[in-house]
């Protein structure tokens, strides 16, 4: 039966008489007496066995013992405080006895109801040996930091170091130190996003490229320089398959007393052979920088038609338009201005500089047609590159 019939069924007090004097119930011999106790006490025993936990336990004690109507307070106040004084000596004896039994056995029902609900938490928390494990999914860097970090290896493994760099910059060290002084038409391309900085002693703007740290490395120290800087860009380019308007590049300077064309030229091809394999070929064509001179933009031999411009399947290789080279990244001889603005003596030291787009040459190495989707956080996308 459950308990809240039980409590309901101890409740009314008509039954047992709980709710009259013993004078309107007709008691008036000592002899009377004690089958009324035995009548309650036969309920409270038969209902106290099927409290089964802890809150019809609580229930249950308030019933009997509660202090303003439990059925003991009931018994004292209708029983025995209007009892004759005849009376009054068996009924004190019975309800003392009564109480001795119900207390006695509540508190026993309480260790029961106690360690039952202890066994049952600990048959809920044990654990099974035999189950199978939680599999957990480890993560892993985004494809662009593993990029980065391959590109990163191989510069490194020919002496150069890393360095980074603040993305909030001034106009000077994004632009003026780099040569490019404010009415300069390529700023135009790169009139981005500035931050507004009332009270700043001068603008401030999301650096377009990470070309500033050629600047800013340079300044704090005298040559030789060999540097790498990743880090991410931003530009006021809409969004399309190759245009994010916050994007991944990593400069390169490297800067000496006889640094010439042909290791330039030598870096930027053992990087590629290093990234793309062996047999991929570079070529440079004439390019514009402000900040080199001469600068180039170097093409690398199509690494999906091994440089044929043409499909396995027949056709024009849809990577390279059949073109046979694809645009890999500007560079160039660093433009002895520049060296003016950091103190450097141009007619002592050469050297040159490049700035690879990283997404676009992710985009090339794993054959991604969207550059969009690295930066969807979309894990079916992620997840092919452990
Ligand atoms: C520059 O940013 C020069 N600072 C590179 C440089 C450094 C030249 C040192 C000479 C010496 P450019 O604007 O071409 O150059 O950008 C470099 C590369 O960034 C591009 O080749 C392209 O791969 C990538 N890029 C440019 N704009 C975007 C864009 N909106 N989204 C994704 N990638 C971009």
């Amino acid at each position: 039966m459950p308990f809240g019939v039980i409590y309901i069924a101890i409740m009314p007090t008509s039954d047992t008489g709980l709710d009259k004097t013993l004078a309107a119930l007709g008691v008036t011999e000592a002899a009377q007496v004690v089958p009324r106790f035995a009548q309650v006490r036969s309920q409270f025993d038969g209902q106290f066995q099927t409290v089964a936990d802890e809150s019809e336990w609580k229930i249950f004690r308030d019933t009997w013992l509660g202090r303003k109507s439990g059925v003991l307070t009931l018994i004292t106040d209708n029983w025995l405080k209007p009892a004759t004084p005849d009376l009054k000596r068996v009924v004190g004896q019975q309800l003392n006895e009564l109480r001795a039994h119900v207390e006695s056995q509540i508190e026993a029902r309480r260790l029961t109801v106690e360690s039952g609900a202890e066994e049952a938490a600990l048959a809920r928390d044990r654990v099974d040996l035999s189950l199978p494990g939680v599999l957990r999914l480890v993560g892993s860097h985004h494809l662009i930091r593993q990029v980065f970090q391959e590109i990163e290896d191989i510069f490194f493994s020919i002496g150069f170091s890393i360095v980074e760099g603040p993305e909030i910059e001034t106009p000077y060290y994004n632009f003026e130190a780099l040569n490019i002084p404010e009415f300069h038409p390529v700023r135009d391309d790169m009139d981005t996003f500035y931050l507004d900085s009332k009270g700043a002693a001068t603008p401030l703007l999301l650096r377009t490229h990470t070309s500033p740290m050629q600047i800013r490395t340079m300044e704090k120290q005298k040559p030789p320089v060999r540097v790498i800087v990743p880090g991410k860009v931003y530009r006021r380019d809409n969004p399309d398959a190759t245009h994010s308007f916050a994007f991944h590049q990593i400069e390169g300077l490297a800067v000496d007393t006889d640094i010439t064309f042909c290791d330039f030229t030598g870096t930027i091809e053992y990087f590629v052979k290093q990234f793309f394999g062996p047999s991929v070929k570079t070529r440079f064509r004439p390019s514009y920088f402000p900040f080199t001179e001469p600068s180039v933009e170097f093409d690398v031999s199509c690494p999906f038609c091994a440089g044929t411009g043409a499909a396995a399947t027949g056709g024009s290789c849809s990577k390279c338009k059949g073109a046979a080279w694809i645009e890999l990244f500007g560079a160039g001889m660093v433009d002895p201005a520049v060296y003016g603005f950091v103190g450097y003596d141009p007619k002592k030291v050469s050297g040159f500089a490049f700035g690879i787009g990283i997404d676009r040459l992710a985009m090339l190495k794993y054959g991604i047609d969207d550059i969009q989707v690295f930066f969807q956080n979309d894990v079916r996308f992620l997840r092919q590159f452990p």
